[in-house]
């Protein structure tokens, strides 16, 4: 998937990546450890191994692999063409490759139509398509595939609407304060912000019959048709009847396929109730072009949008963004959907290690709601068949990982982490035992600016593979992947939220990575069209990553890192780094207790802080002993510990309400989807007003916290 989000209040944009969510990077920067700047030496001097892996990457190749994922239909279960040419690709370079299949719930769109109904009697129609353009052939496709809302709800609504802004909790609080009736009206909400579906869900929990959700320029920085920009094709500004497609699953609830949670969908399967996890009333996506005549109608009705005095209510079209409802302008929708017990496909490559019991995934979504897709997700496609490419060029010359490695090509990502999340819970045993890391690659590249966010032993093998990568902005290609990166995020990695197929690894104790180079209309980059007809081959080769240069260092970088992660006698791992980041998050929480104004003692959860800082610097003193003394035995007892201790972080009930984000330390946020929410468990409490509910939070957190720290224990 992919998904967008404000990224802070501190910058002030939006920024999408499969949802990777940046906004992480403002709301907790106070309490943020930032890396101090060290310029990376230049060029970077790599091992033999490394320049063979980082020699091996050609940006024309790179090219022919995004070509290909880009010129055919591959939604979710429709393209098992695609997944085979996938896993025969890993095999040509030495991987073994086969495909995983799991039978899923999804559902397709058959049709749907809005209509307004103005009070004197005519009516507006919007086409709900996106134009065709003749320099953008995938745009034109016949089989190209309808705006609409994976997950949605079949089902007709007529009635009066309210405008809700970015459809959250908060939004629809203040509507209730100002007085503005919910119950049977429809929802015209505004993209940004909280995950797509959860805007459904609130919509739906006030008693609203249906839900159209919009793109707004004034989500595009300074990159707009208004300022100037020519739109594309003709220029980097959006185009104005470029859609949002999405899933509007209920992700901070559970992933996967609605109807197994917690267990593999096979084709005999028992079959849970999916209203949980999907909405029960309609949804449509539509472009900004076409919104604006429903929003002009509420113009004078309701409050006006300047005095709703909620952040980013009003954007950045010519309209007062007033809440309505307007007297006697109705509003039609219809969306039908057709139901589908259907196979999806996941290719899996594996090169096996020297140590079996040690593995480190990789993995990227191969699904995408468009023929297009060129940056969600298969920028991050290229770049897996290019790192397999590059493991192969190394495997002829004899060498041989420690620690085996397993690519996946994730299918139905798009839905709700559909493939990850089933292959997870059909491997969870043998991951629980094995698993090193998971690495994610969702959209590599969507603009010239590289993201991170990991859990807090990956830090630094992280952010010192960077050092070792030219990236190429500009002419000067005088700078390394950690020189932009630290310009871009002032040092900061991020926390994992949810949004792409890291979610059901991290949820199971495994240290996960997402990484990713995005673009920021702020800064002038060309506007990216999630989700929409314009996310396309043409796009990218024009305004994304014109020569693939980005592609090209963003895969170099994955490469690098993975091979560390399965070569290195010594697992990489920072754990130190993970106790001080325990510790940021712990000041933040001191923070929200303070505006919540609770009374919650943590002093439980501080000791366990300590202790498992204790452990960390103990089990650094072992490492530092096993290396010294080159002992094989003892080495192995720390990577065991390495690559155990942050299982111990799960908790087995999981959340309140929520049994699969099981991790104590962070989960996507319940209104937010995408953003995460560190020290879940008491934060979502407090939040709530349940103090005794965040009490008995600090004692389960505290719990995780012991647990991993006794793994480590020497
Ligand atoms: C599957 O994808 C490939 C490559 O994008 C494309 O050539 C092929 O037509 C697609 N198959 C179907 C059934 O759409
Ligand atoms: C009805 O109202 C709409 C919106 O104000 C306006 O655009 C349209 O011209 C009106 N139609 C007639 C027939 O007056
Ligand atoms: C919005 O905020 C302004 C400035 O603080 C205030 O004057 C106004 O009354 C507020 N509007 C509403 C509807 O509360
Ligand atoms: C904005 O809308 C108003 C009222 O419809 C109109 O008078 C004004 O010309 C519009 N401004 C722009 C820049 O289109
Ligand atoms: C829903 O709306 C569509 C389009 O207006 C219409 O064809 C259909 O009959 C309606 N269905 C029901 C059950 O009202
Ligand atoms: C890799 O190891 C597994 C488990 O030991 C084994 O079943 C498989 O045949 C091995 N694959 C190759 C290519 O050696
Ligand atoms: C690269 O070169 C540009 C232009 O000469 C300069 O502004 C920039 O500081 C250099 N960057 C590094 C990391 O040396
Ligand atoms: C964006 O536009 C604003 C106002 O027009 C201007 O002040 C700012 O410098 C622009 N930013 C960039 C990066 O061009
Ligand atoms: C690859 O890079 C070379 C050198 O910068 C460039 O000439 C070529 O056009 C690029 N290939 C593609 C497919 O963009
Ligand atoms: C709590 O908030 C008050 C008022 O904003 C502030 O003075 C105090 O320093 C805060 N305490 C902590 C622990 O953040
Ligand atoms: C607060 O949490 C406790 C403990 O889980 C629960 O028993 C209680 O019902 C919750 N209170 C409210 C108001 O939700
Ligand atoms: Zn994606």
């Amino acid at each position: 998937m992919k998904f967008a989000f404000a990224v802070a209040l501190a910058f002030g944009t939006a920024v999408y990546a499969c949802q990777r969510d940046h906004s992480a990077l403002g709301h907790s920067s106070h309490a943020t450890r930032r890396l101090s700047r060290r310029q990376a030496a230049f060029p970077p001097t790599l091992t033999e191994q490394e320049s063979i892996l980082a020699n091996s990457f050609d940006n024309n190749t790179i090219s022919d692999w995004s070509y290909y994922y880009t010129h055919g239909d591959h939604i979710a279960g429709r393209n098992r063409s695609q997944a085979q040419w996938t896993a025969d690709r890993w095999s040509e370079n030495g991987f073994t490759s086969s495909l995983a299949e799991y039978h899923v719930y999804l559902n397709y769109p058959v049709s749907k139509s809005i209509t307004l109904s103005y009070p004197n009697g005519s009516s507006y129609t919007p086409s709900l398509e996106e134009d065709v353009l003749p320099e953008d052939e995938t745009t034109g496709y016949p089989n190209r595939i309808p705006t609409f809302h994976g997950y949605s709800f079949t089902g007709n609504a007529t009635a009066e609407y309210v405008y809700v802004g970015r459809g959250q909790q908060v939004d629809f609080e203040r509507l209730v304060e100002l007085g503005v009736p919910l119950e049977g009206k429809i929802a015209l909400a505004k993209y940004g912000g909280p995950f797509r579906g959860l805007k459904v869900k609130n919509a739906q929990s006030y008693g609203m019959i249906g839900a159209i959700i919009f793109t707004d320029p004034g989500d595009d920085g300074n990159v707009t048709e208004a300022n100037g920009y020519a739109a594309y094709p003709d220029g980097p500004a959006r185009n104005p009847s470029s859609v949002q497609r999405g899933s509007v699953q209920f992700l901070s609830t559970y992933p996967g396929d609605p109807t197994t949670p917690g267990y593999p969908s096979k084709e005999d399967s028992p079959r849970a109730d999916k209203s949980v996890v999907t909405p029960s009333i309609p949804s449509i996506p539509i472009s900004y072009e076409e919104v604006i005549p429903l929003l002009a109608a509420l113009d004078g009705y309701g409050t006006p949008g300047n005095q709703v005095n909620r952040t980013r209510w009003v954007g950045g079209l010519n309209v007062t963004y007033s809440t309505g409802p307007a007297p006697g302008a109705v509003i039609s929708m219809s969306n039908v959907m057709e139901d589908a017990y259907t196979p999806i496909w996941n290719a899996v490559g594996v090169i096996n290690g020297t140590s079996q019991d040690e593995v480190l995934i990789i993995g990227n979504h191969r699904d995408a709601w468009l023929i297009g897709g060129a940056a969600d997700p298969n920028s991050g496609s290229a770049i897996m068949i290019e790192l397999s490419k590059a493991f192969g060029r190394l495997l002829e010359t004899g060498w041989q990982p420690k620690r085996t490695i397993v690519l996946a090509s994730w299918d139905a990502e798009e839905y709700g982490l559909v493939g990850s999340t089933e292959w997870m819970e059909e491997y969870i045993p043998w991951l629980t035992g094995s698993a090193v890391a998971y690495l994610n690659i969702d959209v590599g590249c969507s603009g010239p600016r590289p993201s991170l966010s990991a859990t807090g032993d990956l830090h630094t093998i992280a952010v010192e593979t960077m050092r070792k990568v030219i990236f190429p902005q500009g002419e000067a290609m005088n700078e390394t992947l950690f020189d932009v990166w630290f310009a871009e995020n002032e040092g900061v990695v991020g926390v994992l939220g949810s949004g792409s197929d890291y979610t059901s690894f991290l949820h199971r104790g495994i240290s996960s990575l997402d990484v990713g180079s995005d673009a920021n209309p702020n800064k002038n980059d060309p506007v990216y069209h999630y989700h929409s007809n314009y996310d396309s081959y043409h796009w990218m080769a024009t305004y994304g990553d014109p020569g693939f240069r980005v592609h090209t260092a963003m895969g170099q970088y994955l490469t690098l890192l993975a091979y560390h992660l399965v070569t290195d006698d010594l697992l990489p791992f920072d754990i130190p780094n993970y106790a001080e980041q325990m510790q940021l998050y712990y000041d933040e929480l001191l923070t929200v207790i303070n505006s919540t104004s609770s009374q919650l003692d943590t002093n439980e959860l501080l000791a366990a802080i300590d202790v498992f800082e204790t452990r960390a610097a103990e089990v650094v003193a072992l490492q530092q002993q096993a290396q010294a003394t080159g002992d094989a035995a003892l080495l192995e007892v720390v990577n065991r510990k390495y690559k155990d201790f942050s299982r111990g972080f799960t908790s087995q009930g999981g959340l309140p309400d929520r049994e699969f984000f099981q991790h104590v330390l962070f989960a996507p946020g319940l209104d937010t989807g995408y953003a995460p929410v560190t020290y879940p468990g008491i934060t979502e409490a407090l939040q709530a007003g349940n103090v005794t509910l965040a009490a008995e939070w600090v004692t389960k957190t505290a719990n995780g916290i012991l647990v991993a720290a006794n793994i480590l224990k020497t």
